[in-house]
């Protein structure tokens, strides 16, 4: 009824005497033994041991292996988790056709493997990795083997283990839970990787989903920002066409190290401390309660340092608010404007834990822009991303259904491109008028002559302002439109070559909270930008003029804030250039006839500023915005 190692030495120490000396000498058993119930088998160096065992106070017996070399019996397998023997006379066999047999007292079997090849010579034998085998000694290589204990994990994933499957045979290994301390059967929950679509480690409750793992992208699981180099073990994700498998291995094999999916459904690590002889928690995950899955719907986001933790993501509005009051999440969010696929854009949004791929597509050699143009065309796809963050991102992947279960991360977070109705990007719909294609592309040059005399002879009375960069004027052309004339300060060194191609990138950033840039003059040392007049002037005016500011209430003030917001991001994220502004004040804020803001001076700390290089305008760019706003979210 005793574990063989439970046996007090004093007492049957004869007994003990004679194990010990079968035990430290056998690793392997062929057909002509077997394993008693109060026998054992211990691997070559000593590490693990096979045996019969009760677990807890519980009275029945099992087969299992555990540690040998530690005080306590911690169980890493067990063979009959189902079906205990309740009498401690089992027995295990090796069968002539490889098969390993448990049987109870009366000769039955109780438990079986499910090798059935021809062999010659089969063998069971336990390995020092804690993997027991059966193999065809017939020639002695790895290619002979029938069956093994690590392809039938039960809570425990040890180090050189397979957490995954085999594409060829089927064959699924994950973690299921014990029932209880006393009872190895099979509890509620499991731990494998999900298949369809792209794979991801999925904690259940019976078929519930309660973790994902997010996809692998090279260098962790998306969601798992915590997972990083360290002192115990390295890891890795093997993703090919015959198997996909998560594992890890110890860098020092003296340390004992080991996962376990618990009985209430908690993944752990544990080491073994030698000094206070006991496992130690080893943190490699965080618990929070943003690792719920979908916790907070379709297309919402969890952020674990926000009150309430759930949000929409950006152009998206709780579906159902008054569930949104209540805190409850799960009915998520939906699009603000709806999608047309002819016209739609994407909206890259950082940070985060990448959503569910269960309805994914993947390629490994697609790039990012490979990606993003099968996903444009494509109507029913939703997002897209990198497959691999590495070496600055490689692959692609896409998603074809609702988004769920994104959460924002404080750390190692990824970029996500989302499939936005192009009104919520702000983009100008490009007309389709082909003159006005064709001007787009051509930047207009304006003549020195015609510039003088639109403004004056550049006339104190239509200065307008003077600018980080030199004195605007207001124009009027002979036709009748209203202009503004920036005269550049004439210490630009740039050619006239180079400052028409800098201009030209600048006319191509479009957006209805940007200035317009109609063209430029270049003559003799001449330096102009030409832009349309902006009859309401700047926002300053408005705020600190006195008989303006009344008309500042809070609709328009909250309308102007969310204007120039669109205007930022559109510059530093979503245009081609990303433009860092580093000069955004009220003065730099035009207003038009609806009170709508557009940003001006855009683009010139870039193109003309002297002595900067990119790191340094970026690391400007936070203070600006935010110093000025005083609304952090608006800007992010
Ligand atoms: C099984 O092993 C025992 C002990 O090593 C040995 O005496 C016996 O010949 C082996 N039997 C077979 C069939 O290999
Ligand atoms: C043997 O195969 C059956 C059916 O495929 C499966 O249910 C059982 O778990 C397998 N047993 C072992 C020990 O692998
Ligand atoms: C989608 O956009 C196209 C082109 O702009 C337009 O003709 C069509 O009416 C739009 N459809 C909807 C449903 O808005
Ligand atoms: C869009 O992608 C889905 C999923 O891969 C595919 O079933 C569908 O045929 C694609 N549609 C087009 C028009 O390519
Ligand atoms: C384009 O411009 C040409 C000449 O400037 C003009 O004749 C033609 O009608 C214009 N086409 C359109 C579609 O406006
Ligand atoms: C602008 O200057 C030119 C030459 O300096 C002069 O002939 C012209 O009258 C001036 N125009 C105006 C509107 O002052
Ligand atoms: C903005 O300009 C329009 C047209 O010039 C004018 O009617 C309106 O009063 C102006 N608004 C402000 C706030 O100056
Ligand atoms: C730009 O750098 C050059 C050389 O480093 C220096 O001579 C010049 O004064 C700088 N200009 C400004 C405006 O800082």
């Amino acid at each position: 009824m005793v574990p063989v190692d439970d046996i007090p030495i004093l007492v049957f120490s004869s007994t003990l005497l004679l194990i010990m000396t079968i035990s430290s000498a056998v690793d392997t058993m062929n057909t002509t033994e077997s394993i008693r119930d109060s026998e054992v088998m211990v691997s070559a160096d000593g590490s693990f041991k096979l045996g019969f065992f009760s677990p807890g106070s519980s009275q029945n017996r099992y087969l299992g292996i555990w540690y040998n070399k530690i005080s306590g019996r911690t169980v890493v397998w067990v063979a009959n988790r189902e079906i205990p023997l309740t009498v401690s006379s089992g027995v295990l066999r090796v069968t002539h056709r490889g098969v390993l047999v448990l049987l109870n007292h009366n000769g039955n079997i109780i438990w079986s493997t499910n090798s059935s090849r021809s062999v010659r010579n089969p063998v069971a034998q336990l390995l020092d990795s804690g993997n027991l085998i059966v193999k065809d000694e017939g020639d002695g290589s790895m290619e002979n083997l029938l069956w093994q204990s690590f392809d039938y994990p039960c809570d425990t994933l040890l180090p050189g283990m397979k957490l995954g499957r085999n594409t060829m045979t089927g064959l699924d290994r994950y973690l299921s839970s014990w029932k209880t301390p006393d009872d190895p059967s099979r509890g509620v929950f499991t731990y494998g990787l999900k298949a369809a679509g792209y794979p991801e480690k999925v904690l259940r409750a019976n078929s519930l989903q309660m973790y994902r793992s997010g996809p692998w992208n090279g260098i962790r699981f998306s969601g798992c920002p915590q997972m990083q180099p360290n002192p115990v073990y390295t890891y890795g994700f093997v993703f090919t066409e015959k198997e996909m498998y998560y594992s890890y291995q110890l860098l020092d094999r003296s340390i004992l190290s080991r996962v376990i999916l618990t009985q209430n459904g908690n993944i752990q690590r544990f080491t073994w401390s030698s000094s206070a002889h006991s496992w130690v928690f080893y943190l490699t995950a965080q618990v929070d309660d943003c690792n719920r899955y979908a916790l907070c719907g379709v297309y919402g986001s969890c952020h674990i340092n926000d009150s309430p933790m759930c949000g929409c993501l950006r152009g998206f509005i709780p579906k159902v608010p008054k569930d949104w009051q209540m805190m409850n999440w799960l009915g998520g969010c939906e699009r603000r404007t709806p999608l047309n696929c002819s016209t739609d854009g994407f909206r890259k949004y950082s940070g985060v834990k990448l959503p569910e791929t269960a309805n994914s597509w993947f390629s490994k050699s697609m790039n990012l822009e490979e990606c993003k143009n099968m996903c444009t065309k494509n109507c029913s796809c939703i997002a897209y991303t990198n497959l691999d963050i590495r070496e600055g991102g490689s692959g692609c992947l896409l998603w074809f259904s609702d988004l769920i279960d994104i959460r924002r991360l404080n750390e190692n977070g990824q970029d996500i491109y989302i499939r936005m109705a192009a009104s919520e990007l702000g983009i100008i719909e490009r007309s389709s008028n082909k003159n006005s294609t064709e001007q787009d592309q051509e930047l207009q040059m304006f003549d020195l002559g015609a510039m003088a005399i639109a403004t004056e002879n550049f006339s104190v009375t239509n200065k307008l302002g003077e600018g980080g960069f030199g004195p605007v004027y207001k124009g009027i052309l002979k036709d009748g439109q209203e202009i503004a004339v920036k005269r550049l300060s004439r210490n630009s060194r740039q050619g006239p070559e180079e400052f028409k191609n800098e201009v030209k990138h600048i006319a191509k950033l479009q957006h209805r909270n940007l200035v317009k840039l109609l063209g430029c003059c270049i003559q003799e040392d001449e330096r102009m930008l030409i832009y349309e007049f902006m009859p309401n002037r700047s926002l300053d005016s408005l705020i600190f003029g006195k008989t303006r500011s009344t008309q500042l209430d809070w609709p328009n003030r909250y309308h102007i804030i969310h204007g120039i917001a669109r205007g930022l991001l559109y510059l530093h994220q979503d245009s081609r250039l990303r433009i860092i502004h580093r000069d955004l004040k009220a003065s730099n804020i035009l207003l038009d006839n609806d009170m709508n803001p557009k940003i001006s001076d855009f683009g010139l700390a870039r193109s003309f500023g002297e002595n900067e290089t990119e790191a340094i305008t970026s690391r400007v760019v936070g203070t600006y915005c935010l110093q000025w706003l005083h609304i952090p979210r608006v800007c992010d």
